[in-house]
C-alpha cells in the first residue's frame, strides 16, 4: 500500500542493460506511488531492452540517455546536483565496474563521477558474472566509499542457470530507498532562513547601485539544507538564478525589502544564514524618472547607510542560531572574527572577495569558517556545492555541541570574551 514516505524525494533512477530493465517499470511506479519524483536516465543497452517513452510517460520526465541529447545543457552536471539519491537498478557488471574505477563513456557512468549524492545499487548479472573476484573487488571498492550495494537475489537466471544474480526484489529495494533517505534527513524539522545575492538601491527609475554577488553560495545551502530535509526560506535578491524546488523562494530588490521580508520570517526560523551581499549604502533622494544627461551639471549623489539586517536579527534573537558571512579582501581571520563579535553570532564564514579569485559570481570558493568559541576550519577551495554541504556539516556540529544560547547568556559569552 503505497503511502507519502518519500514525499519531496527526488530519486535518479539509472537503468542499465539487462533483461530485468523491464522490472525499473515497476520499481519507478512503486517509488511515486511513496511520493517520490523520479527522472530516468539509460544507457543504450538499456533502450535495446526497453524504450525510453515508457519510462518518460510514467515518470512524467524526458529520459536522459546520452551527454548530448540536448533535454538539458549539461545532464550530468545538473542532474546529480538537484536529486536526493541516485538508484541503479538494474546494475550490470559493467557499470559497477565504471564507477568503481571512476570510468565515464556514458551519460550514466558520467553522472556518476560527478555527483556527491548517496548511491544505492541493485546488481543484476549472471550468477558466474557476480561470483568473479574483480566484481566482487568492485563491489568492496564501492561498499567501502559508502555507496549501498544490495545482493542479488538466488534463482533462476536469464541463461536458464540457477545462482545469485537476480535483481533483488522490488520490496527490499523500495524499502532500501526508504532507509538512504531517512539517513539523509539529518535536518528534518529544522527552519532554516537564508538570505542570497546583492541588494539593488535605485539612483533613479532605470539606475541602481549593486554588487557583484551572484547568489551561488546561498542558492547551494538552501538546496543542500533542504536535502538534509529542513523546512527552507530563502530570500533573494535579483540574481539569474531559477528558483529552487522544495524551498520557499522569496524576492526582494533592495536592502530595505530583505530586511522586511527576513525580520516577518525570523522569529519562526531555527538557524538564519546570511550570505546576501547586501548594499551598505543607498541614494538619500530617488529620482522617479530617469535623469536625463543634459540635467546632470556634476552633482555627487548622496548616500546614506542601509541597516544591518544581521546585527538587527541579532539583537531581537530568543533561540535562532546565526551565521554570517564575511566578505573580506585582506586579514581574513582577524576580520571575520571582528564581525562575529561585533554583530553576536554564531559562526562566522568568512569568504576572500575582489581579485582573480573572489567568492563573487565565481563556481567555486575558499571559506573559513569561524565559531564563537573559537574553532577554525579553514576548507580548500571546492565548489560553492560542497562548500555548501560542509558548512552544513559545522553547523550540524555545532549544534550538538552547543544549543543556541539565550540573549542574555550570549550577551555574557561576548563580554567574558573580549
Ligand atoms: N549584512 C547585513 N546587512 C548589511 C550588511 C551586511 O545583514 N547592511 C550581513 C551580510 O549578509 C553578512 C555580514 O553582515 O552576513 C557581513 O557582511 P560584510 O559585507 O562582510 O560586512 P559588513 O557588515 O557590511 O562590514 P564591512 O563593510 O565593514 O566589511
Amino acid at each position: 500500500m503505497a503511502d507519502s514516505k518519500l514525499q519531496g524525494t527526488r530519486v535518479l533512477l539509472g537503468v542499465t542493460g539487462s533483461i530485468a530493465a523491464y522490472k525499473a517499470v515497476g520499481l519507478l511506479r512503486t517509488l511515486m506511488g511513496h511520493g517520490a519524483d523520479v527522472s530516468v536516465v539509460m544507457t543504450d543497452s538499456a533502450t535495446r531492452f526497453i524504450a525510453p517513452l515508457t519510462f518518460e510517460v510514467l515518470s512524467k520526465h524526458p529520459v536522459a540517455t546520452d551527454i548530448f541529447s540536448g533535454h538539458q545543457d549539461m545532464p550530468h552536471l545538473s542532474l546529480p546536483e538537484s536529486v536526493d539519491l541516485i538508484v541503479l537498478a538494474p546494475c550490470t557488471a559493467n557499470t559497477i565496474a565504471q564507477f568503481a574505477l571512476g570510468l565515464a563513456d556514458n551519460l550514466l557512468s558520467t553522472l556518476l563521477l560527478t555527483t556527491q549524492c548517496p548511491v544505492l545499487i541493485a546488481p543484476a548479472m549472471d550468477g558466474d558474472m557476480w561470483e568473479q573476484p574483480v566484481i566482487k573487488q568492485h563491489v568492496q571498492t564501492l561498499r567501502a566509499r559508502g555507496v549501498v550495494v544490495l545482493e542479488p537475489e538466488v534463482g533462476e537466471l536469464a541463461s536458464g542457470k540457477f545462482g545469485r544474480g537476480r535483481l533483488p526484489n522490488e520490496e527490499t529495494i523500495v524499502e532500501a530507498v526508504c532507509e538512504q533517505v531517512a539517513a539523509t534527513k539529518e535536518l528534518a524539522g529544522r527552519r532554516i532562513l537564508i538570505s542570497a545575492g546583492p541588494t539593488r538601491e535605485p539612483i533613479d527609475a532605470v539606475r541602481f547601485i549593486s554588487n557583484g554577488s551572484s547568489g551561488k553560495m546561498g542558492y547551494a545551502l538552501a538546496r543542500a539544507a533542504h536535502k538534509r530535509g529542513a523546512e527552507v526560506t530563502l530570500v533573494s535578491g535579483p540574481t539569474s538564478l531559477h528558483p529552487l524546488w522544495g524551498v520557499e523562494c522569496v524576492s526582494v530588490q533592495t536592502a530595505e525589502e530583505m530586511s522586511q521580508a527576513l525580520q516577518s520570517r525570523f522569529g519562526a526560523a531555527d538557524v538564519l544564514i546570511m550570505t546576501a551581499a547586501v548594499g551598505d549604502f543607498r541614494p538619500l533622494h530617488r529620482r522617479e524618472e530617469k535623469l536625463k544627461k543634459r540635467d546632470w551639471q556634476g552633482e555627487p549623489i548622496e548616500l546614506e547607510r542601509t541597516t544591518d539586517i544581521l546585527a538587527a536579527l541579532s539583537a531581537q534573537r530568543t533561540h535562532q542560531l546565526l551565521i554570517g558571512f564575511a566578505a573580506e579582501t585582506n586579514d581574513l581571520i582577524e576580520n571575520g572574527r571582528e564581525k562575529l563579535e561585533k554583530k553576536r553570532l554564531d559562526m562566522v564564514v568568512v569568504n576572500q572577495v575582489g581579485g582573480r579569485d573572489s567568492a563573487f559570481d565565481n563556481e567555486t570558493n575558499e571559506v573559513i569558517v569561524l565559531t564563537r568559541h573559537g574553532k577554525v576550519t579553514p576548507m580548500p577551495r571546492m565548489s560553492k556545492h560542497l562548500v555548501a554541504n560542509r558548512i552544513l556539516d559545522e553547523l550540524q556540529e555545532f549544534q550538538l555541541a552547543s544549543p543556541a544560547l539565550p540573549p542574555q547568556s550570549l550577551s555574557k559569552h561576548y563580554s567574558e570574551s573580549k
